[in-house]
């Protein structure tokens, strides 16, 4: 059965989800966009993801193209149509269409494009064998903390990885990781604390790290927000990823050396599980204390 898309309020077909070359998004990387995850037919945190949508909107100054319900309404409609049990609502905002010129258009009415994705995320057989990544240098633009399809970066790194035979990337800036390709990164020293970076310019800030920060107040793990760097990494005792698309992922190895015995760790383990239990039963995690 072939996917229903949403472009302009339209439920289209695949072969008619179309949009002009003069698109800001095509031209320009002019867009910002969401991804959120879908666990029994339900959107998950999916409130965070439409703030952090207008976070990122005003932080380009451009127009929210359709009410917060609008936009839950066609999601939800897509999610049905294309029944999608477990996978990923995607969503993408543009300043729309204009003939070519960097400064804003006076009158373009933005672009709204959504579609979903049929993703296994509960038995990811990657979350049962960790993942493996390589470092490779952070030369991102400095508004990282902006959603923005500028992505080109990113999909270098991970093309890296692939090519070195793993499956991600973590990005080092002045001899500290900011986050992964796609993903906050994390490590677990021996006492069980956790460490993060601190949120700021240099990365973005994620729904789930959001929710599994929470979530530290269950497994009773401190935290600290705080860069590290790729040798703290490796001396660590486990380290994981989050995102809205792996949830809880644990690292095994970085640069080709195992992170405590190359398995993936419990506070890892105990995390994911966590957070998989709530997102099923809430659908949400701002009931969680912090
Ligand atoms: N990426 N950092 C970066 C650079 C990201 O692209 C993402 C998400 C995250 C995690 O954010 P969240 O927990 O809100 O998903 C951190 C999405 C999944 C993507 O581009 O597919």
């Amino acid at each position: 059965m072939s996917r229903t898309f949403y472009v302009n309020g339209e439920f289209v077909a695949e072969a008619d989800a179309k949009v002009s070359v003069l698109d800001r998004g095509f031209l320009f990387a002019d867009a910002v966009y969401e991804v959120s995850s879908v666990l029994g037919g339900q959107l998950i945190d999916n409130d965070a993801h439409m703030n952090r949508l207008h976070r990122s909107l005003s932080e380009i100054s451009m127009q929210a193209p359709a009410t917060d319900a609008e936009v839950l309404a066609a999601q939800q409609k897509l999610i049905e149509l294309n029944e999608i049990d477990e996978g990923l609502v995607y969503l993408q905002v543009t300043r729309g269409v204009a003939d070519r010129d960097f400064g804003f258009p006076a009158n373009a009415t933005p672009t709204i494009v959504m579609f979903t994705q049929k993703k296994n995320l509960l038995n990811s057989p990657q979350a049962k064998t960790g993942i493996k990544v390589i470092s490779v240098p952070d030369i991102r633009w400095q508004r990282r903390d902006i959603k923005t399809v500028g992505l080109l970066a990113p999909a270098l790194a991970k093309q890296a990885a692939a090519d070195a035979g793993v499956d991600d990337a973590w990005m080092v800036e002045d001899g500290f990781v900011t986050e992964g390709s796609s993903n906050n990164a994390y490590i677990v020293h021996h006492d069980g604390t956790i460490q993060t970076r601190h949120l700021g310019n240099e990365i973005l800030s994620g729904i789930t790290r959001e929710a599994v920060l929470r979530l530290c107040g269950l497994t009773q793990n401190k935290y600290i927000e705080k860069p590290f760097t790729i040798e703290e990494a490796k001396n660590a005792k486990e380290a994981f990823i989050t995102s809205a698309s792996s949830f809880v992922m644990p690292v095994v190895s970085i640069d080709g050396q195992d992170i405590g015995d190359g398995e993936p760790g419990e506070t890892s383990k105990k995390l994911r599980e966590l957070y998989i239990e709530i997102a099923r039963e809430k659908g949400t995690f701002s009931h969680v204390q912090e």
